[in-house]
């Protein structure tokens, strides 16, 4: 009989200090969010340290580091600044991705073929303090080529198009071109992972490629647990109105 072979989930939790920097109070945590998602099965936490800092602060990084079990993964642009913070705070892993200021989510992957060599200088500053290195790529073969090249341990490869895709003809388009990547990544030795817009209707064609290591999943979990944690949040509160008036 065949052993399955697993694959491993990484829960990231930059919209839970969404929420938070929408008051910007103290409550909800991004470090007991992932506490909850590592007791409940997660194999990494990711967070993404934007430069302009808009969800996940520095001192959530290094509490993450300091209490979580599992590996953290610190998502962030290739700048002198992160670098410095990533060796700063030694993270498990790396993924370095493109960040443009005014998007509202990453858009798309590195053009790591066009920058080989600063991302060289970046990936060998992070693998001398001790982080697993990987690249946020779209799926296309120059680009893993290329991401080798540059001494990664890893990619992610972009799967927004392929959650993106409006119609079924162009998701399988976009899913043949992530699953043909992942052979071709694993075949020069590069660890595969994947993300971007993974969400409960699409992660499973793409948690079945074999080739896949893990896959890196924030907004619909985030957006699923307000749905399912309200039954909850409503009881808990209205017990502590309805004690209150004895
Ligand atoms: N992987 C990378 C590199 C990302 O930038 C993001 C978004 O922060 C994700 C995965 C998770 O994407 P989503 O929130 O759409 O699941």
């Amino acid at each position: 009989m065949n052993a399955k072979s697993s694959i491993l989930l990484g829960v990231n939790v930059d919209h839970v200090a969404t929420l938070r920097e929408a008051r910007k109070i103290d409550y909800p945590d991004p470090v007991e969010a992932a506490l909850v998602a590592e007791k409940n099965g997660a194999d990494s936490i990711t967070v993404h340290l934007r430069e302009d800092r808009r969800h996940i602060q520095d001192h959530d990084v290094e509490r993450l580091v300091a209490v979580t079990n599992s590996r953290v993964n610190l998502e962030m642009a290739a700048t002198r600044e992160m670098i410095d913070i990533a060796c700063s705070l030694k993270p498990f892993d790396c993924c370095l991705v493109p960040e443009k200021r005014e998007e509202l989510t990453t858009e798309g992957g590195l053009d790591v073929m066009g920058d080989v060599d600063q991302l060289s200088d970046s990936i060998h500053r992070l693998k001398k303090s001790g982080i697993k290195v990987s690249l946020f790529v779209d799926p296309d073969p120059k680009q893993i080529e290329s991401s080798r090249l540059a001494g990664a341990d890893a990619i992610e490869i972009h799967t927004g198009l392929y959650a993106d895709s409006l119609n079924p003809r162009d998701q399988e388009y976009e899913f043949d071109r992530i699953k043909e990547c992942a052979k071709h990544a694993k075949s020069i030795g590069l660890q595969v992972n994947a993300g971007h817009g993974l969400n409960y209707e699409n992660t499973a064609l793409i948690s079945a490629i074999p080739e896949i290591t893990e896959l890196n999943i924030g907004h619909s979990i985030i957006a699923r647990s307000v749905i399912t944690g309200m039954a909850e949040a409503v009881k808990e509160m209205k017990k502590i109105m309805e004690s209150s008036r004895k």
